[in-house]
């Protein structure tokens, strides 16, 4: 079968390459998923780059989540015998995710039978695709934060596929927004997707707007996904008390010296003001919340999606082979909808 290999840690175009290994096995108790199709995110980039919060053992394959049908099941994975249908819903040839299993950059992938659930009949391979790491950073970023009606929340890269979940998030639950985003020509499908205001830094001095739009209705809240300048300047524009919780450092994306990951983070706006900032790991949430806990909000997401109330943006399809111009891609300005590496 096909694998992407991470020889070691370095640059994507430096370390990567795809290469025929044997299909794995399936374990006591586990599950082998063909895989269909697997996301380029930026935080498979940042464990390719040696800087994510955790490390491989390299040679490594990279890969967060994937779509894919049940091809085997392992020794006590099955009802019966081995390769019978298994448990929790699961049968050979079943449309399946896998949850917090990584390697998933490869034709098939072995997973815990518990890491595996089945994906909605009604949804495209590239929205099973997506449907456990951005809709669900989506929705925890939201509900952490206790968003309701008539509350504010200040968002960076608005554009993005977890930024645009979270706006659908704003028309259910009815909350407002400011939407930063970097270039003009994002600003039209922000309002479409109901922002209520957005900041362009390619045309907007971002401090300056943001005070102007927190003078006018003071904000107590914020995500953002960029870090830096622009993780700075939102947390100093919050009321005083406010919260900021940091999920990315997309502006130091390139970077591989952990000392650029920092926030310039202005002490007279947390000593004074009382502002907060806080990180949110989507990998450490599943580490530390109840698997029960974590099935019920899963459960919560995969309905939102299933009726539309979640959209995630349609990916873009690259084979395998071409993996080098999918990671091009998740890093271009601009790029549309995520690459999904298809085999
Ligand atoms: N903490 C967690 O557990 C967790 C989970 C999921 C995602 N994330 C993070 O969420 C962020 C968004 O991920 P995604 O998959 O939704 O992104 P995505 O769909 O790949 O889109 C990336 C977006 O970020 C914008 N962007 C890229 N570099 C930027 C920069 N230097 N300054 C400002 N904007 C920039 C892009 O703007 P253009 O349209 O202008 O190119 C684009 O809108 C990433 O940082 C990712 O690591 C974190």
């Amino acid at each position: 079968m096909r694998a992407v290999v991470a020889r070691e840690v370095g640059e994507p175009g430096d370390v990567l390459t795809v290469r025929r290994v044997p299909v794995p096995e399936p374990g006591p108790g586990q599950v082998l998923v063909r895989v269909d199709a697997a996301p380029v995110h930026a935080g498979d980039l940042h464990v390719i780059r040696g800087r994510y919060g955790y490390a491989p053992p390299f040679p490594a394959v990279p890969g967060l989540e994937c779509a894919g049908t049940v091809a085997a099941f392992g020794p006590g994975a099955g009802d019966g015998e081995d390769g019978e249908d298994g448990e929790d819903g699961l049968r050979l040839g079943q449309r399946v995710t896998t949850v917090g299993v990584t390697g998933t950059w490869q034709e098939f992938v072995v997973a815990d039978a518990a890491q595996v659930l089945p994906v909605p009949d009604s949804l495209s391979v590239s929205t099973a695709a997506q449907l456990i790491v951005s809709p669900l950073t989506a929705w925890l970023l939201v509900t952490g934060l206790g968003l309701g009606p008539g509350d504010w929340l200040v968002q960076t890269a608005a554009g993005s596929t977890v930024g645009q979940l979270v706006l659908d998030l704003s028309r259910r639950l009815g909350f407002r927004t400011v939407n930063v985003v970097r270039r003009r020509a994002a600003v039209d499908r922000i309002r479409a997707l109901g922002g209520t205001e957005v900041v362009c830094t390619e045309d907007e001095d971002l401090p300056e707007r943001l005070a102007q739009l927190t003078a006018a209705h003071p904000m107590s809240k914020a995500i953002d996904c960029v870090a830096g300048r622009v993780g700075a300047d939102v947390l100093r524009a919050l009321a005083p008390g406010g919260e900021l919780v940091v999920y990315g450092a997309l502006s130091t994306h390139r970077q591989t010296d952990p000392a650029m990951l920092g926030i310039p983070v202005p002490a007279d706006a947390i000593i004074f003001g009382g502002r907060s900032m806080r990180g949110f790991f989507l990998s450490r949430w599943f580490a530390t919340t109840p698997p029960q806990v974590a099935r019920r909000e899963l459960g919560e997401v995969i309905a939102l999606v299933e009726k539309s109330a979640m959209t995630v943006p349609e990916g873009q399809a690259i084979p395998v082979e071409r993996v080098l111009k999918a990671v091009r891609l998740a890093e271009a300005p601009g790029h549309g909808g995520k690459p999904l590496l298809v085999f």
